[in-house]
This record gives C-alpha cells, sequence and structure tokens, in this order.
C-alpha cells in the first residue's frame, strides 16, 4: 500500500456576532449562536498536509516546522471522531483499504503569527479536520466536518465555509445540531474587504478558552448578553447580510465587539483584552463614521488587542486614506503600492494628535472575504519519510 496524501489550506475568520461562553467544555457547545466574515486565503491561510503510512511509529504533528504534541483532549477528540467515521465506512465497503488505525502525519504551516489572536486555532483545526477527511474519503459535508472540528475549537466550526457563516448553537446535549452553516458565499458580498491592524503579535495573555468560563461563572452582565441581546443580533445580522447593508451590518458588528469586551470587562477578576491603542483605533472608526454620516466602517476585536476593521470596497479610499495617514510607515501596504493614499476631505485630522494616535501598530494586512477550505496539490510533506518539506 502507498503512502497516501493530501493537501488542503483553510481560512481565518473573525467573528461579527462573537462566541464567548461555553455550555458545554468537553463538547464545546456554545451558549449563543455566532456570526462570522471568512477571510481570503491569498492573505491568511493555514496549509495542511496528512499522510497515513504502515511505517511512521505513531500519530504525529508538524506546526511550522516544529514537532508539537499532538496528545490535548481537543486532538484526540477530532482524530478519534475522524478515525471512527472511516472505520464505519471500512466495515461497509470491505473492499476498501484499512487505513483507519495507520498513524498519521500532519504537517502545517501558518502564513501569519500563530496565536497573536488572529485565529490560527480556527483555521489550524479546519484545515486538521478537512485534511484528514479528505485522505479518509469520508462522504461527510461541511456542516458535518464543522461538529467535528468544533470540538478542536469552537470558533474553528465557522473556518469550514466561505463567505458569511453563523455557527448555529443548537440545543441537544450530544451537540449533534451545534454545527456551521453558510448564510451567503463569499460571490454574494464580494466587495468586503478587512483591514487588520496588528498591535501585538504575542501569544495571548488570557485564552479564550479559561477567559469565557470565568465570564461564563462571574458576569452579571452574560445572561443578559446571552439571553436578551445576542437571539435579536444574530437574526438582524444575518438579515443585513442577505440584504447587503452595510450600515446595519456594521452597527451590530461594533455594537456586539462592545458587548463581548463588556462581558470580559465584568468578569470577576476583569479581563482586558483591549488596550489604549485599540480604543484609540475605535476612536479613529467612529470618527470616520461621524464624519460622513454613516458607517463606512466597523471595527471588532476578539481575545486580544488587535483590529479588524471591516468596508466595503467603494469606500476603500476613504478608510484606507485615514488608516494610512496613522499607520501608513508600518509593514503591509506593499499590496496597494502605487497608490497613493490621502486623509479624506471630511476626516477632522486636526482632532488627532499624530504621535499619539500613529503609536502601537506593528503591521497591517489588507484582505478580503474569501472561500472555505481547498484541496491543493502541491504538498508541503515528504511522503516517504512524512516529514516537512524543507
Ligand atoms: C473572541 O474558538 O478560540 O474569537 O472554543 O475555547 O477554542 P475555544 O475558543 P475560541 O474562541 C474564540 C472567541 C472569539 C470570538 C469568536 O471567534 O467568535
Amino acid at each position: 500500500m502507498a503512502n497516501k496524501y493530501v493537501t488542503v489550506t483553510a481560512p481565518v475568520n473573525i467573528a461579527t456576532l462573537k462566541y464567548w461562553g461555553k455550555r458545554d467544555r468537553f463538547l464545546n457547545l456554545p451558549t449563543n449562536s455566532s456570526i462570522s466574515v471568512t477571510l481570503s486565503q491569498d492573505d491568511l491561510k493555514t496549509t495542511t498536509s496528512v499522510c497515513y503510512s504502515k511505517n511512521f511509529e505513531s500519530d504525529a504533528l508538524y506546526l511550522n516546522g516544529n514537532e508539537e504534541s499532538l496528545s490535548s483532549p481537543r486532538q484526540q477528540s477530532c482524530l478519534k471522531l475522524l478515525r471512527k467515521c472511516r472505520i464505519e465506512k471500512e466495515e461497509q465497503d470491505p473492499s476498501l483499504d484499512k487505513i483507519a488505525s495507520l498513524p498519521l502525519h500532519i504537517v502545517s504551516v501558518n502564513n501569519f503569527p500563530t496565536a497573536a489572536g488572529l485565529a490560527s486555532s480556527a483555521a489550524g483545526y479546519a484545515a486538521m479536520v478537512y485534511s484528514i477527511a479528505k485522505l479518509y474519503q469520508l462522504d461527510l459535508d461541511r456542516s458535518e466536518l464543522s461538529k467535528i472540528a468544533r470540538q478542536g475549537s469552537g470558533s474553528a466550526c465557522r473556518s469550514l465555509y466561505g463567505g458569511f457563516v453563523a455557527w448555529e448553537m443548537g440545543s441537544l446535549d450530544n451537540g449533534s445540531d451545534s454545527k456551521a452553516v453558510q448564510i451567503a458565499p463569499r460571490a454574494h458580498w464580494p466587495g468586503i474587504r478587512a483591514a487588520i491592524l496588528v498591535v501585538s503579535a504575542a501569544k495571548k495573555e488570557v485564552p479564550s478558552t479559561g477567559g469565557m468560563q470565568l465570564t461564563v461563572k462571574t458576569s452579571d452582565l452574560f445572561d443578559y448578553r446571552v439571553k436578551q441581546v445576542v437571539p435579536a443580533r444574530y437574526e438582524e445580522m444575518k438579515k443585513a447580510i442577505l440584504a447587503r447593508d452595510f450600515g446595519v451590518f456594521a452597527e451590530l458588528t461594533m455594537k456586539d465587539s462592545n458587548s463581548f469586551h463588556a462581558v470580559c470587562l465584568d468578569s470577576y477578576p476583569p479581563i482586558f483584552y483591549m488596550n489604549d491603542t485599540s480604543k484609540r483605533i475605535v476612536k479613529v472608526i467612529t470618527t470616520i463614521n461621524e464624519a460622513y454620516g454613516r458607517n463606512v466602517a466597523a471595527y471588532t476585536f476578539d481575545a486580544g488587542p488587535n483590529a479588524v476593521i471591516y468596508y466595503e470596497e467603494k469606500d476603500e479610499d476613504i478608510v484606507l486614506g485615514t488608516l494610512h495617514e496613522f499607520f501608513g510607515s508600518v509593514p503591509g501596504w506593499a499590496k496597494k503600492s502605487g497608490k497613493s493614499f490621502s486623509v479624506p476631505r471630511k476626516f477632522p485630522i486636526e482632532k488627532f494628535d499624530h504621535d499619539v494616535f500613529s503609536k502601537g501598530v506593528s503591521r497591517v494586512i489588507l484582505t478580503s472575504v474569501g472561500e472555505g477550505p481547498t484541496l491543493v496539490s502541491e504538498s508541503i510533506l515528504n511522503p516517504d519519510t512524512g516529514l516537512p518539506k524543507l
């Protein structure tokens, strides 16, 4: 039996309606449904090659060139579930190769800083689950695979789809109805852009899992958020996406980021993910929106200080002109080389202390809405050795 391998790439997603809180931490079942935009793999992606061989000693994972442990309960549940599906397939069709029990080598690289608050675990688990499902030739659709990826990291379930994605929280105890679904494909609203302002590429201070457990346990506002705020906002946001209504989409996105950071602050002891740079970015974005009398851009922050700014392509000169004025000296603008940026006429630049407002951002990543996991032909693993290709 030849050593078989497949390679896939998977995207990052950034929530516009945040997942924060688990009702079951082993199955990774959330306390609310959430919504995200999948970002283009041209700019942010995880590439993963997987291979099985009877010659490998055991399962192994190589992340960005280094061997990493594969023993965490989350990694193990994903592997177990995928193997279980393959075993069922082999039992149904005895002519199939018996590969479910053979050791797997997983080689994965990110083209962005791991654990920088840029949802690397989401792209990582989506790539791992999708690649093994392809290697095993499982007949599961993306929603079914999202339930497996969810057990690796909650937000990973949304990276199984491109475009605009919802994670339906579900109500069953076994989690079989807690899955990602596509609200609309990329082509529905291809003009959505995202500018990521990297405020810190360091690892998160309070990892999301621990942070959300503290919030569920101690925040008084949390109950109000999940029962009163999110259910209505979820329906409104889906509607705004389907109607391509950026004004409403932006307002809901900013409000939900605020609400999520409010329950973090209301946790005891409090959790602070946004820092002073994040707060100055909020000021810049709200000032653009005020100056134009409409929501031209929306900010959102995850479990860290990095900002993601959503806007529409038609407003690129306004949004990037403003951001370039403050952060034009950091890397990341090359993509727009040849373009001359200018502060938009209506932006009251005189009200901002340039020295203060231009501090704290280390790079920008300019990207857009993108596609879900994709099979690719070029492997990053040597199938004879199962090791990363140099
Ligand atoms: C703030 O998916 O990283 O980014 O399920 O514990 O792995 P675990 O958490 P994770 O949490 C993401 C939280 C968030 C909001 C979101 O992506 O919806």
